[in-house]
């Protein structure tokens, strides 16, 4: 039985498989909406035999009889956002409706220069989301309404583009980064007031165009609760890279958690439930803490069994054993009522698997998650070990018929954290999928 409201939150470092569960639930809900991040997220819906990698847009975007809303805590690079539209239209003629809060923040050219310029190390995706974020609380961000006034959008880049460019050359002189001819030449480029202007306006000409409608989405958005229409809120991302609660300072600038439905919509659901997506193991890209990482052959498995490099950076991800640890964080963080727990079938032929249940500091075992992240990049996990299986798992339709092992493995999981794991994935096809 589903609510007529759902969430869909990662419980882990992102990439768990959230399209996909988000593609299951489509069908039960009339509007689809992003409420956090930006272009730093991808997914692959695969609809057919067609696959379409996303990386801003609402994954809805490919069903006409959808809506959906890209609201306000989401940050926007118009001409992604474009090139996203433009490559889908191009296989499918008729898309959802598709909505743009006025409040959401842009991402600037200036902003993709900061990303990461410090050289301080946390591998961001280089998309511009930490500074845009920054300014946005800094009360010096553009907003994508700005660009519905021509003086006012003119006056506000030059004044934004001068001040960047004094920025830039005083981090570049703190941090004594020396730049190539190519790199000055870029950062002129990015932070010309009057080309990107004109190139910004274009965008958002074009989006209009597309048929992208700009507007008050909370209004927009409330409207539809009072009409009974079932929302489903998209995450990108996930807890762990949550600004807040996730493992400072290696996280996102957004709020991946639940929290971040109700301050990037401006509206507050009831009988909303909410789904965490967790992988069957882990993975993680970029830098920050990781206990139960796997440096070695297992490791290798998962990445290649698992095609565990980036979407939208082509980067190998890091590979590990399930931390239940942060999981029961998660479940606590975002009052997840139920789990989908993912590739379950990447698992399929090790021997012997491992469910990290607590960590070892010195003498003394943590059951909780530690907010300190220095504390989680010294402890050791403690393990609980499982036999594996070896049969193929992907055709199975229910959980009774998985492997005694496989069973055992997920029981195991719902006991530790006390809420029902609702759908297993046992492939990347949208059938491969069991519903408990
Ligand atoms: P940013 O979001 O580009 O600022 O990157 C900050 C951190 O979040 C880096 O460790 C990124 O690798 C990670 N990150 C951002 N978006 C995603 C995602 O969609 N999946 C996995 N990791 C992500």
């Amino acid at each position: 039985m589903i609510n007529q409201h759902t969430a869909v939150i990662g419980t882990q470092w992102g990439d768990e498989g959230k399209g996909k569960i988000v593609d299951y639930l489509m069908k039960k809900h009339d509007v689809v909406v992003r409420f956090q991040g930006g272009n730093n997220a991808g997914h692959t819906v695969v609809v057919g035999k067609e696959s379409f990698p996303l990386h801003l847009l609402p994954s809805g975007i490919l069903y006409e009889n959808k809506t959906c809303l890209i609201a306000d805590g989401v940050i926007v690079n118009p001409e992604v956002l474009v090139e996203e539209l433009v490559s889908i239209r191009k296989r499918i003629t008729k898309t959802a409706k598709l909505y743009l809060s006025k409040r959401s923040h842009v991402i600037m050219p200036w902003h993709i220069v900061r990303d990461g310029i410090t050289g301080k190390k946390i591998g961001t995706t280089q998309r511009g989301i930490g500074p845009t974020y920054t300014d946005a609380t800094g009360r010096q961000g553009i907003r994508a309404m700005d660009f519905t006034d021509s003086k006012r959008i003119k006056d506000l880049i030059k004044e934004n583009a001068e001040f960047n460019r004094v920025m830039i050359d005083s981090i570049l002189k703190f941090y004594q980064i020396k730049l190539s001819q190519k790199e000055k030449s870029h950062i002129k480029t990015a932070t010309d007031a009057q080309k990107i202007t004109t190139d910004y306006l274009r965008y958002f000409k074009k989006l209009e165009k597309l048929g992208v409608e700009l507007t008050d989405s909370t209004e927009l958005l409330n409207g539809y609760l009072s009409k009974q229409k079932s929302i489903l809120f998209e995450g990108a991302q996930a807890t762990l890279l949550d600004i807040i609660h996730g493992d400072y300072p290696y996280v996102t600038s957004s709020h991946p958690t639940i929290g971040g439905i109700f301050i990037g919509t401006g509206c507050r659901p009831r009988d909303l439930q909410v789904i965490g997506v967790s992988k069957a193991y882990s993975t993680r890209v970029g830098e920050g803490p990781y206990p139960t990482e796997l440096d070695d052959k297992i490791g290798e498995t998962l990445r290649k069994n698992g095609h565990e490099f980036g979407t939208t950076t082509g980067r190998p991800r890091r590979c590990g054993w399930l931390d239940l640890v942060a999981l029961k964080y998660a479940v606590s963080v975002n009052g997840i009522d139920a789990i989908s727990l993912t590739k379950l079938d990447v698992l399929s032929g090790l021997e012997t698997l491992r469910i990290a249940t607590a960590y070892q500091f010195k003498d003394k075992q943590i059951k909780n998650y530690p907010s300190e992240t220095w504390l989680r990049e010294k402890v050791k996990p403690v393990y609980k070990e499982f036999l594996g299986w070896n049969e193929n798992i992907s055709n199975v339709k229910s959980f009774e018929k998985l492997p005694k092992t496989a069973q055992k493995y997920v029981s195991f999981i719902e006991k530790q954290i006390g809420i029902p794991v609702k759908f297993i994935g046992v492939g990347p096809d949208r059938k491969e999928l069991i519903v408990r």
